[in-house]
């Protein structure tokens, strides 16, 4: 179904001294107005070898083109316009996406191979911040496109589970915590001993010594270290779970920082046997020099090991485990340095597959145009921020639609899916801020008007409780061309967001379909009694499929009725 093909095939026979199939597909391009056509062709780079104007062959070649199969076939200047055959394309789009349903626009171009996704990744004892919400919902996104595009992704929560701040904090817990309090309210108990733990010891540096003593320990395995690192991170992953459950997302892995302790000697060793290990006032680096970066920093002094060495033993398990054909870590921008590291000093130790790692960054998010993190002590809980989205959209529920039945399930959908969205439709390397009010409006470029326009199209449905078949698909109505196109573009949609590791695309597209839907809702009485009914509820049909695809491609929900 792709119409380029046709285009290719009328002008092959006129131009296959001249250029291959493949050359003339590529130069097909998608006219920015549909009244310049559907595809147009650039005669520019004919005229050198053809010695003659671009319109002068624009001319020729339509004159001599069989151009049975469009509509029309026109010369604008250097380009020649086809206008495709608009019956047998709707027909055709709306029988494809009928026929197929949710797998529409799935293709095998993945080969079913492993993509592990290392995303979410928060640190334990600390909550998760709006900028380990952009890693969960991208990571999420990703793994939904991957394997439309026929991958198998692995979902990897590669927790901060390890590091000398374990030490700070079971310093701070020893002097200022209680059990009874951390069990009552364990990430925001536990981030105030730490907040507290570097206040104080900017009077008092003897804490810094106390601190790596406490983690020595623990990496020594010393009982009473050992047993509250193990309840702190099972009291922060249980409230983390509370907001992945939100979210509706699940891990394939929880396998952290600390799962890689014993794995990190073979790393030192490969390091040490090929050469690449030099000593920098008394700690052990890879020279990365001919990269244009920083030694990277792979054991201190103390022999301690570091965030890299970790990595280093992570990559190397990954690819051990999965073989993977691409190894994604969704991680913010300001990481970018030491991605690019991992990346060289795995090439350095003679791993090829260290191409096929992809830092897929992305940049801050403000709310309401302020900074949010949380050493600082300004914490903005994700937690609070779904709770009120989810608020908001109650109560617009209850002024469009105060009848509906599920209220407070389809308030969770809208809310949660419109913070999810306005994530999303964002390009992932553009910072942005955030308004709550703005990102669950009903208008606008929001998740719940994509997710209203489907719940529109699903209540024509309802109406002409008529089951919509596949006999009847001819629209002569041109108001319902844009939207047919725009259902014809969802395969190529697909590939484009997998390749460009883009989740944007795709919500950028569900936000144009519904646009063009509505419109085509706002112009023609779909439910008239004639003989093109059943092809208008076909289109209705498709684009709710389409939509809701589109929406679950990005981790929303497509409530039927809202
Ligand atoms: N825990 C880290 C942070 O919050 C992110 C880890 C990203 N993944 C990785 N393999 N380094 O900054």
């Amino acid at each position: 179904m792709d119409y380029k093909n046709q285009v290719v095939a009328a002008l092959k026979p006129v131009l296959n001294e001249y250029l291959s199939d493949s050359e003339i597909y590529e130069k097909i391009e998608v006219p920015k107005e549909s009244k310049l056509g559907d595809l147009a062709f650039p005669t520019f780079t004919l005229a050198k070898v053809l010695r003659k104007a671009p319109q002068m062959i624009a001319q020729d070649l339509v004159e001599k083109i069989d151009q049975s199969d469009f509509e029309k076939v026109e010369v604008a200047g250097p380009y020649i316009d086809f206008f495709l055959d608009k019956q047998a394309f709707g027909e055709e789009v709306l029988r494809t996406v009928l026929d197929q349903k949710s797998a529409y626009g799935d293709n095998d171009d993945g080969q079913n191979g492993n993509v592990p996704i290392d995303m979410s990744s928060p640190n334990i004892a600390k909550p998760i911040s709006m900028g380990h919400l952009r890693s969960t919902v991208i990571g999420n996104s990703l793994a939904l496109i991957m394997e439309k595009n026929g991958y198998h992704p692995i979902k990897i929560n590669h927790l901060g589970d390890w590091g000398t701040q374990f030490g700070k904090l079971i310093t701070a817990y020893k002097l200022w915590g209680s059990e009874e309090d951390v069990k009552a309210d364990p990430i925001n108990k536990l981030l105030e001993y730490y907040v507290r733990f570097h206040k104080e010891d900017k009077e008092k540096p003897e804490l810094d010594d106390i601190a790596r003593d406490w983690f020595k320990k623990l990496e020594d395995g010393d009982e009473e270290a050992t047993n509250l690192w193990k309840w702190f991170r099972e009291v922060s992953l249980q409230s983390f779970k509370q907001i992945y459950d939100k979210l509706g997302i699940t891990f394939d892995s929880y396998k952290g920082e600390a799962f890689y302790n014993d794995k990190m000697d073979e790393i030192v060793q490969i390091l040490e046997d090929k050469d690449l290990l030099k000593e920098s006032r008394g700690a052990q680096v890879v020279d990365l020099e001919k990269y244009n970066l920083n030694p990277a920093l792979i054991k201190k002094t103390d022999g301690a090991t570091l965030y890299i060495t970790r990595d280093l033993a992570a990559a190397l398990y990954r690819y051990r485990t999965y073989n993977f054909v691409q190894s994604l870590y969704v991680v913010g921008a300001e990481q970018t340095n030491h991605f690019k590291q991992l990346k060289a000093v795995l090439k350095e130790m003679g791993y090829d597959w260290s191409d096929d790692i992809h830092h897929i960054q992305f940049g801050l998010i403000t709310l309401n145009g302020k900074k949010l993190s949380t050493r600082s002590g300004r914490v903005v809980l994700l937690d609070e921020v779904l709770n009120d989205a989810v608020t908001l959209a109650k109560k617009q529920i209850n002024e469009k639609n105060p009848d509906l039945a599920n209220a407070d399930t389809v308030a969770k959908e809208v809310g949660v899916g419109a913070v999810v969205f306005h994530d999303l439709k964002n390009e992932r390397t553009n910072s942005f801020d955030f308004n709550l009010e703005d990102v669950v409006r009903f208008e606008g470029e929001t998740g719940p008007y994509v997710q209203y326009s489907r719940a529109r199209a699903e209540s024509i449905l309802r109406k002409a409780d008529t089951e919509v078949t596949t006999d009847q698909l001819k629209i002569t109505d041109a108001n319902a061309w844009d939207t047919l196109k725009a259902l014809q573009e969802f395969p190529s949609v697909v590939q484009r967001a997998a390749a460009q590791y883009e989740p944007s695309v795709i919500a950028k597209y569900a936000l144009s379909l519904a646009k063009s839907f509505n419109k085509y809702y706002a112009n023609s009485r779909i439910l008239a009694d004639d003989a093109e009914k059943p092809a208008r509820l076909a289109l209705v049909k498709s684009v709710s499929l389409v939509l809701e695809e589109s929406l679950r491609l990005l981790g929303v929900k497509a409530p039927d009725e809202m």
